[in-house]
């Protein structure tokens, strides 16, 4: 791996401070034994869940695995079609597909990046089961609104977390008020367990209880499977990792705002745009997007910022509807054109709440060289 002067992640910084309290417990659960939704996994539920605000949480293997699972326990099946923004992280639309449904892309937000909740009553259809919004980069969707459309439209809200533990919409912790919230502990996440790790949440007494079978082979009791399920349970040893970081995530949360507020600060003389529109409490920063004016200039800012050993990378380089996986839907190029645009005119700068004032100094200094501006 390549050795940068300010990398991206620092996924082990993190363990360095939880060790003293963490490794005696994994060694304590080693011998006990209870490594299957055991006490670990149910602790962490119910803190994540406090955390969030009382709702039901279920810990999963991964946020794909979130994201399938809620769909199959809202109703989605073959046949069915499921709409989502074209400008997301794979899974998001892999989870209808995977279930035999049809995703239906909508584009994004010049302002935000975020799903254009006024294209969304126009994609739905007799066949929609359910509409899957993306609090993209660490910035929340206005839930509000989304509840409003799906509940005129007859159809089911579910968000796609995973880029935004902590972060509000309308002061409401994201994941607490749509039928499901889709979350991801991997380790790149703002919430990482040491692997994959994901969990629904849910306010929804008859979700939690599909979801509870669903994440189990379908089976309320032994030998007894009552519909068909999934193996997909949160391992006792992410939980317990999880549970040592969650209660430091508002304070990550906050650094991580305060190296967005200096980046955009420092930046803000050049010809870059940024994520606009969140109140600065309310977004948590999962990546920091800047946007260019044009491919060549993205393209040649990232190519600088990674010269000078700062791992600037593009997320996402191609909008779900033109990725060969989605081929068989049939969209072209030109279709959602604020997703194809953000895709080759953004990029993002590293951010970690342990980035110190060195770092953000000398990122800062190296786009603004880029610019040619002291
Ligand atoms: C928006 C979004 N949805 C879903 C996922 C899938 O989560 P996981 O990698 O835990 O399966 C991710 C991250 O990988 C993501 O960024």
């Amino acid at each position: 791996m390549r050795d940068y002067k300010v990398p991206k992640y620092n996924y082990a910084a993190q363990f360095r401070a939880l060790r003293d309290g963490l490794v005696p417990e994994i060694e304590r659960l080693l011998l006990d034994g209870r490594y299957v939704l055991g006490p670990p996994t149910e602790e962490f539920e119910r803190a994540f869940a406090h955390f969030l605000g009382g709702v039901g949480v279920a810990g999963l293997n991964s946020g794909t695995d979130a994201l399938v699972l809620a769909l199959d326990a809202v109703g989605v099946r073959a046949g069915d079609e499921v709409v989502t923004v074209a400008n997301t992280f794979h899974a998001t639309a892999l989870a209808a597909a995977r279930l035999g449904a049809t995703p239906v892309f909508v584009d994004c937000r010049e302002s935000d990046f975020l799903v254009d909740l006024d294209q969304v009553p126009a994609a739905l259809g007799p066949r929609t089961r359910a509409v899957v919004v993306v609090h993209l980069f660490g910035q929340a969707v206005d839930v509000e609104r989304a509840i409003g459309i799906c509940a005129a439209g007859g159809v089911t809200l579910v968000e796609d977390c995973a880029q935004a533990v902590g972060a509000r919409s309308g002061g409401h912790r994201v994941g607490t008020r749509s039928s499901a919230g889709c979350w991801s502990f991997s380790p790149a996440k703002n919430l990482a367990a040491a692997g994959d790790a994901g969990a629904i949440s849910t306010p929804d007494p008859e979700v939690a209880r599909r979801v509870a079978l669903l994440r189990h082979f379908g089976q309320p009791r032994q030998n007894e499977h009552e519909i068909l399920g999934y193996n997909s349970r949160l391992d006792a040893i992410q939980a317990l990792v999880l549970s040592h970081k969650l209660d430091m995530v508002d304070d990550w949360s906050r650094a991580r705002g305060e190296v967005a507020a200096r980046y955009r600060a420092e930046l803000s003389g050049l010809p870059l745009r940024f994520q606009e529109g969140a109140a600065p409490e309310e977004h948590v920063y999962h990546l920091f997007q800047v946007r260019t004016e044009s491919e060549r200039v993205r393209d040649a800012l990232v190519d600088h910022l990674q010269d000078h050993g700062i791992d600037a990378v593009v997320r996402y380089p191609v909008p779900l509807h033109l990725q060969p996986a989605f081929a068989d839907l049939g969209l072209r190029r030109g279709r959602f054109p604020v997703a194809e645009k953000l895709a080759v005119e953004t990029l993002c700068l590293p951010i970690r709440p342990d980035l110190d004032e060195g770092d953000i100094s000398y990122v800062c200094e190296t786009v603004r060289g880029f610019y040619g501006t002291p």
